[in-house]
Parts: C-alpha cells; sequence; structure tokens
C-alpha cells in the first residue's frame, strides 16, 4: 500500500507524525527512535524566552493512560533558531518538521513565529493554543476562546507564508466557533486533539501525585474523544486534520483517518515504547493490504457521511494529493 501523503506543501514518506512534546526537536531521541521511518515529527513547543518547567514529578501514569504537567519547558525562540534548527536541517535529512509554538500572551506567538520564520529546516508551525497546564493563563486556553484564537492566527498568518497548524482542545461541546475562526484567520490545518484537563491524588497524602497539580490526560484513554473531534470537524471544515490522542497501533491511526484525519500524530505511546511509531507505520501498511487498500489517502474520511452539496471537496484537500494550505504551502529551508 502506498503510504506517502503530499500536504501542506510537504511529502511525508508515511502520515505517521510523533507529537509535539515526545520528541524535543529530533536530537534528544536520534538513536532511541528510528526517525527515519516516520513521517514527520512536531517539535516540543517553542515559548519566546526560555521556560524551566513545571516542578517534578511532572508525569505519572494511571491504567488508563498518563497525566502530565511539563510546563512548556523549552530552551526559548532565541536558541532554538541559532541551535535546535540548523541541528534539524544538518540531521534530518527532509523529514517534514513542524515547529510547535505556545505563549502566555497573543503577542508572544506572534513574536516566537517572527523570530523562528528565517530559520531552515521546518515546514511549517503548529501553534499550541490548547496546553492545559499554562497557569497563567488560569487553565482557559486561547483553543477556547474564538476571539483570543482568531488574533493569534491572524497574527501569526501575518508573519509567515509557511503552512500554520492549529491545535485544539478536546474539552468543547462546540467545535463551530473555533474551527471558523482558525478559517477566517488563515490556518492550513488543524491538528486534533491536545490533552484533556485531570488530576489525579496520592490518597494516602491527600495530595496531587503531579507537582503542579493539575495535568493533561493522554494515551488510550483520549483515544474516543480524539476520533470524535475529528470526526466531528472534518464535516465542519475543507482544512486538512491531523489527529492525535491515544494512538498506539496501525488500527489506532486507520481509525483517526476514517474519521477524517490526513496525518496523525503519536504521543504517549513512544513513551511506553520508542519502537511504537515504526511499529504503528508497519501496522497501518498491513491493514490496508488486509483491506484491499491501495493508498492511504482512500482511508481518509472513508467513515464519514457522504458530504452535503456545499461540503464537497473539489480541490482535493482533505486527502492531501492537492493541498498546499493554499498560498501558505511554500516549504523554507
Ligand atoms: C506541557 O508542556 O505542560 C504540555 C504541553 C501541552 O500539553 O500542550
Amino acid at each position: 500500500m502506498e503510504l506517502a501523503a503530499e500536504l501542506l506543501g510537504a511529502r511525508f514518506k508515511n502520515p505517521v507524525l510523533l507529537a509535539a512534546g515526545t520528541c524535543g526537536f529530533g536530537e534528544e531521541i536520534q538513536g532511541v527512535v528510528d526517525l527515519g521511518l516516520l513521517g514527520g515529527l512536531v517539535t516540543k513547543s517553542v515559548t519566546l524566552e526560555p521556560r524551566r518547567g513545571n516542578p517534578a514529578p511532572r508525569v505519572t501514569e494511571f491504567r488508563a493512560g498518563m497525566l502530565n504537567s511539563v510546563g512548556l519547558a523549552n530552551p526559548g525562540a532565541r536558541a532554538v533558531l541559532a541551535e535546535k534548527l540548523p541541528w534539524i536541517r544538518d540531521h534530518l535529512d527532509g523529514l517534514p518538521v513542524l515547529v510547535s509554538v505556545a505563549g502566555h500572551r497573543v503577542e508572544e506567538y506572534w513574536e516566537v513565529v517572527e523570530t523562528l520564520e528565517p530559520g531552515p529546516g521546518f515546514v511549517g508551525f503548529e501553534l499550541n493554543l490548547s496546553c492545559p497546564n499554562d497557569a497563567r493563563r488560569n487553565g482557559l486556553p486561547f483553543a477556547l476562546d474564538p476571539d483570543a484564537l482568531l488574533r493569534v492566527v491572524s497574527g501569526a498568518r501575518e508573519r509567515t507564508r509557511r503552512p500554520l497548524l492549529v491545535k485544539l482542545a478536546p474539552n468543547t461541546a462546540d467545535w463551530g466557533p473555533v474551527v471558523h475562526a482558525a478559517e477566517e484567520a488563515g490556518a492550513s490545518a488543524l491538528t486534533l486533539v491536545n490533552t484533556l484537563p485531570g488530576l489525579l491524588l496520592d490518597p494516602r497524602n491527600r495530595r496531587p501525585l503531579l507537582g503542579a497539580g493539575a495535568g493533561g490526560v493522554s494515551g488510550p484513554a483520549l483515544r474516543a474523544l480524539g476520533v470524535y473531534a475529528v470526526w466531528t470537524v472534518a464535516r465542519m471544515t475543507r482544512l486538512p486534520i491531523l489527529g492525535v490522542g491515544g494512538i498506539s497501533s496501525g488500527e489506532d491511526a486507520a481509525e483517526y483517518l476514517l474519521a477524517g484525519a490526513s496525518l496523525v500524530q503519536i504521543g504517549t505511546a513512544s513513551f511506553w515504547d520508542p519502537r511504537a511509531p515504526a511499529r504503528v507505520v508497519d501496522e497501518l501498511r498491513r491493514f490496508g493490504i488486509s483491506q484491499g487498500v491501495h493508498r492511504v489517502s482512500e482511508l481518509v474520511g472513508a467513515a464519514l457521511p457522504p458530504p452535503e452539496p456545499e461540503m464537497s471537496d473539489p480541490a482535493g484537500t482533505r486527502d492531501g494529493m492537492g493541498a498546499s494550505g493554499g498560498d501558505s504551502g511554500v516549504i523554507h529551508g
């Protein structure tokens, strides 16, 4: 089965990427994960200034998944421009890389995009508007506020010609307003979903298990929410969707594709087993062959009800074969 996908002006050799926050900037996992087998990666979220992150413990496990509150620890935009992006250019040999961007303020997203825009080695930006661990914003991510989202994405759009992905949150009853704000602001694609806010306590000492208190739930518990989000949003937009949340097998990945995702991202499974992403690629190929599928794009959206006439997709954006993110599909570096 042909696994390659053309999307956002880049060629992904297969639709399986590593999710933001799970692979640093590539360098950190080199030698542990065979990046050459993967479709691409999304970097750790980059803020304007370096961040040390939250107090330990930052990660804990439970039966249905993982809870984290890392606190967006990262070296800051200037160090990423000077050190991380050149390393990516020199070592990742054309692997499509998306740089995740985070911030406390609307303007911080713009400043990070502006700082990194001249850098080499990456295809586009994924705006992380949905981190549940950003205490200084009182737990209300930009992704749940359509007006704030519109401002962040519009300002970022003015500062880059590269594809702009918008990463949304799972905890909403209505994605419509934020999806339409992202479209209006010039987003090239959506990533669904980030972690879900959660809390685990140690019943003996009556304290939260994580140093920061609450955190974000990922892993198997998130899969049904993520697939639902993709399946729901895919029917309200023509933007390509990257699906993430609880994928640990080829059939999990296929589920997201069938729900309307063009690419998928793997997070928690790669913490538990660094070989999981490559195994997912292999299992997806085998699954497709067992189903008589010739190209992975045949799976994309195949579980969705037939589109309304006005939602038809003449440009072929969703299967990735015609998409370039509009005029934002430029590849730099
Ligand atoms: C973190 O660094 O706390 C997690 C980031 C995220 O979930 O977006």
